[in-house]
C-alpha cells in the first residue's frame, strides 16, 4: 500500500482520509462537492431542475430512478475517470416506499409503533438501493406539525414532540438498518412546518423557546440516532433564510451537538435567497450560505459561483474547505470509497412485503365512530353498496409522495378491486357518485349512486382526499370533504341503511358534518399498496383497529391551532368564563390520541412510586369487551407550577398492550427527572424544580407525584 495515496487506505482514521484528500483537491473538485444534481428527468416533479446532463466530479446526484446498472455506470466514471476517484452519494426521497409504498408517515405514526416505523423504512430503504442504488434516503421529515392546512403534514409523524421523536430515531435506525453504506437525511431544518397560515414555503416566526421545546428536539433526536446528512429548510425563520441561519447549522448543528456530517440545502433553496428579499446576487447567496454553514446546494447551480469568488479573493478557500471536509467524512463513513457500486442486491428484512404493507394498514387505521356498533358488519351479507370517488382510485393509497408511483400502481389494489374476496358471493352495487372536485358529478350520478345503493343491506361510502392533495405545495384553506361528497354522503343517510365511511386523507380534516351523517368512520390514511385489502379485513373485524391519532382534526379551520400540548388559559381553572369560542363546541373534534376499537378497554389503579432514579409508573388495563385488541396508553406529563409555564399536558411515554376479552395486564413507565421533568428555556438550558406533577395515562386517569 505503500504508494496508495493516504485517503485511499480503509485502515486509516476518517480524518486522516479526510485531511489527506482535501490537500490533494483542486478548487474546481471543491466547488464540485458542494453541488447535488439530478441527471435527466427529477423523480420529484415538484424540483424545477435545470441542469440534467451528468459531471463525474458531482458531489451527489438526487432523484434518479435510471436503474443500478445506469448508476453504477456514472458512478464508474466518477471513480476511473477523474483523477481523485470519489465517489457521488446518490439521494432520493424515499419517504414511505420506493416502488411497494405503504402508509404514509402520519398514519405510521398512528400506531404509535417505533418498530413499525423501523420495518417500513428499512425495507423501503433496501428496495431503493436494489432498485436504483440509493445511499441516501431524504427521510424522516421530522417537523412536528400542528397546522392541517399544511399539505406535507402527511409525511410528518404529527403533532407530539416525543412522538415525532421517537419515530424519527426509529426511522434513521431502519436506513442503518438497510444497509451500513446508507444514511437517512432528517428534514426540513428548521421550522418549515409552521409555515404562515398553513401555505407552503412561507415565513415561520417561531420564538426560541418553542424552537427549544417543540422543532428542534426531534432534530436532535435524529442526529443522537446517527444520521449523517441534514437538509436545510426553505423557510425564513424569524427574517433569517434557515439555509443561512448561522444559530442553526453552526451553533446548534455543530456547537451543542457537535454533529460531524454535511448539510444540503433543500431544491433550489440557495437561489430562492432572491425571492425571500435577500439578494439576488449568486455570489452574496452562495458565500451567505456556505459561511452560515450550509454545505451542499442542491439543483441551483448557485455555489458554481463560489470558484470565482475564491479565485479573486472575496472568500477565503477554507470556508470550502470546512464544507468539502463535512462532505468526505459522510463518504467515509459510509464506506463509498470501498463500496462505491451496488454489487449485488441486499435481503430485504421483511420475508413479505405484502405482509408488512397489510399489518402496517391494519395498525395505523383510526376508528373515529362507531355507533350502535355498526362495525365490524356481520357476515353473510348479501346486498352491499361501495360508493365514492375513493372506491376505485389508486391514488388514495398511495399518496403526494409515492414519486416512482407508475410502478406502485403495478401492485395497488383497490376497495372495488378487493371487495369480492371479502363478500363472496355478495350482490355488490358500485357506484362512484362524484369526483374529487365540484366540477366533476351532479346531482344525477348522486341520484343514481343512491338509487343503487337504497336496495344494499349496507353502505360503504369511501370517500376523501385524492392522493395529489396532500404533499408538498397542496396546502388546503379548507379542510371538509373536497367537491360534492358531502352532498353525496347526506344524500346516502336520507337511504336509513346502515353507512359506513371509509376516509381516505393526508391530513386532519373537518368531519363534523361527516360524523353526523354516517354510523361508523374508519380512518384509513393513505395507507399504501395492500390498504384496500387491510381496509376490508377491518371492516369485516378479521383485525380490531387500534390507531390513535397523531395529530388532532379540528372542529373547523378557525379552531386551528387546536393541537393537544398547549399552555393553559389564564381562566382554565375557572367556571363559567369561556376561554374557547363562542360559537363553537369546546376542543378539537378528535383529539390526539383518540382511537375507539371493537372492544373496550378499562383503566384503573393507576400508581407511581419512587425509584432509585426517579419514578415508576404503573397502570392496570383490562379488556372489558368481547373482541381482543391492542390498546395503547399514552402517558401525559402536566407540570402545573412551573417559572416557565408549561403546556397543560405533554406525551412522555406510550406503551401498547394486546389483551383478550376479560385479561388485564399492567404497563409501566419510568420517569427520569432530567429526561422526563425537566423542560427547557429560550436558550436550551433545561430546567428541573421540585414540586407537584400530575400523571395521566391516555385522559382515562391520573395521579399526582411530587419532585
Ligand atoms: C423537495 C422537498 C424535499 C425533497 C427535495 C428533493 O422540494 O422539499 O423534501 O427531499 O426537494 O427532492
Amino acid at each position: 500500500m505503500k504508494d496508495t495515496p493516504r485517503y485511499k487506505n480503509p485502515a486509516l482514521p476518517v480524518q486522516e482520509r479526510v485531511n489527506d484528500l482535501l490537500a490533494r483537491m483542486t478548487l474546481h473538485e471543491k466547488v464540485m462537492q458542494l453541488n447535488q444534481r439530478p441527471i435527466g428527468e427529477d423523480s420529484n416533479p415538484n424540483n424545477a431542475s435545470t441542469w440534467t446532463e451528468f459531471d463525474p466530479l458531482l458531489g451527489s446526484v438526487l432523484s434518479f430512478f435510471g436503474g443500478v446498472d445506469a448508476r453504477n455506470a456514472y458512478q464508474r466514471v466518477a471513480m476511473e475517470q477523474t483523477r481523485l476517484g470519489i465517489p457521488i452519494i446518490w439521494g432520493f426521497d424515499v419517504i414511505y416506499g420506493y416502488k411497494h409504498i405503504f402508509p404514509i408517515p402520519l398514519a405510521q405514526a398512528s400506531a404509535f409503533s417505533p418498530k413499525l416505523v423501523q420495518d417500513i423504512v428499512a425495507n423501503s430503504a433496501v428496495e431503493a438501493r436494489n432498485e436504483t442504488g440509493v445511499d441516501l434516503v431524504f427521510a424522516p421529515m421530522c417537523e412536528v406539525c400542528r397546522d392541517p392546512r399544511w399539505g406535507r403534514v402527511m409525511e410528518s409523524y404529527g403533532e407530539d414532540t416525543w412522538l415525532v421523536s421517537k419515530l424519527t430515531e426509529a426511522s434513521v435506525r431502519g436506513v442503518a438498518q438497510a444497509s451500513p453504506n446508507m444514511s437517512a437525511c432528517l428534514k426540513h431544518f428548521c421550522g418549515y412546518s409552521a409555515s404562515m397560515g398553513g401555505r407552503d414555503y412561507h415565513a415561520t416566526e417561531i420564538p426560541d423557546l418553542a424552537m427549544r421545546e417543540t422543532y428542534l428536539p426531534p432534530f436532535e433526536a435524529g442526529v443522537k440516532a446517527g444520521a449523517k446528512v441534514i437538509m436545510s429548510s426553505f423557510n425564513t425563520l424569524n427574517g433569517i433564510p434557515a439555509v443561512r441561519h448561522r444559530g442553526l447549522l453552526n451553533d446548534i448543528l455543530r456547537g451543542e451537538w457537535h454533529f460531524p456530517g454535511f448539510v444540503v440545502a433543500d431544491c433550489l433553496a440557495v437561489a430562492q435567497l432572491q425571492d425571500q428579499g435577500f439578494t439576488a446576487d449568486a455570489e452574496k447567496q452562495a458565500t451567505a450560505a456556505l459561511s452560515a454553514g450550509n454545505d451542499m446546494d442542491m439543483v441551483s447551480l448557485v455555489y458554481l459561483a463560489l470558484e470565482k469568488a475564491v479565485q479573486e479573493g472575496r472568500i477565503q478557500e477554507a470556508l470550502l474547505d470546512t464544507a468539502v471536509a463535512h462532505v468526505l467524512t459522510v463518504k467515509f463513513e459510509l464506506g463509498l470509497f470501498e463500496h462505491p457500486y451496488i454489487e449485488e442486491p441486499l435481503p430485504f428484512p421483511a420475508p413479505d412485503l405484502a405482509k408488512l404493507a397489510m399489518d402496517s394498514a391494519l395498525k395505523t387505521a383510526v376508528l373515529l365512530e362507531n355507533r350502535h356498533e355498526t362495525l365490524p358488519v356481520p357476515p353473510g351479507l348479501r346486498k352491499i353498496a361501495l360508493v365514492g370517488p375513493a372506491a376505485a382510485d389508486c391514488s388514495v393509497y398511495i399518496g403526494g409522495w409515492a414519486v416512482v408511483a407508475k410502478a406502485t400502481r403495478e401492485y395497488t389494489t383497490t376497495l372495488r378491486d378487493e371487495i369480492s374476496t371479502y363478500f363472496p358471493g355478495a350482490d355488490i352495487a358500485y357506484s362512484r357518485g362524484c369526483g374529487f372536485l365540484a366540477e366533476d358529478g351532479d346531482d344525477e350520478a348522486i341520484a343514481a349512486a343512491v338509487q343503487a345503493a337504497a336496495k344494499s343491506e349496507v353502505i360503504f361510502a369511501a370517500l376523501g382526499e385524492r392522493g395529489n392533495m396532500s404533499g408538498e405545495y397542496r396546502s388546503r384553506a379548507n379542510l371538509g370533504l373536497p367537491g360534492r361528497q358531502l352532498k353525496l354522503l347526506e344524500a346516502l343517510r336520507k337511504t336509513g341503511k346502515p353507512l359506513v365511511v371509509l376516509l381516505f386523507t393526508g391530513r386532519p380534516l373537518c368531519l363534523q358534518e361527516v360524523a353526523d351523517n354516517c354510523d361508523a368512520l374508519l380512518l384509513l390514511w393513505e395507507n399504501g399498496f395492500r390498504g384496500a385489502a387491510a381496509a376490508w379485513e377491518l371492516v369485516t373485524g378479521k383485525a380490531t383497529p387500534s390507531g390513535k391519532l397523531p395529530m388532532s382534526f379540528p372542529r373547523v379551520v378557525g379552531q386551528i391551532p387546536c393541537h393537544y400540548n398547549q399552555r393553559p388559559s389564564c381562566r382554565s381553572l375557572k367556571e363559567n368564563f369561556q376561554a374557547e369560542y363562542i360559537d363553537l363546541e369546546e376542543g378539537p373534534q378528535y383529539p390526539f390520541g383518540h382511537g375507539l376499537s371493537y372492544t373496550a378497554f378499562g383503566y384503573d389503579d393507576l400508581h407511581i412510586a419512587k425509584t432509585g432514579d426517579g419514578f415508576r409508573a404503573e397502570v392496570t388495563v383490562t379488556n372489558t369487551g368481547k373482541r381482543p385488541g391492542q390498546e395503547t396508553v399514552i402517558w401525559y406529563l402536566g407540570d402545573p407550577e412551573a417559572d416557565i409555564v408549561q403546556p397543560q399536558w405533554k406525551v412522555i411515554g406510550a406503551g401498547q398492550v394486546a389483551l383478550a376479552p376479560g385479561e388485564k395486564q399492567t404497563v409501566g413507565l419510568d420517569i427520569l427527572p432530567d429526561r422526563d421533568l425537566a423542560y427547557p428555556d429560550a436558550t436550551g438550558r433545561r430546567q428541573l424544580e421540585p414540586g407537584r406533577f400530575i400523571l395521566n395515562a391516555s385522559r382515562r386517569c391520573q395521579a399526582e407525584f411530587w419532585l
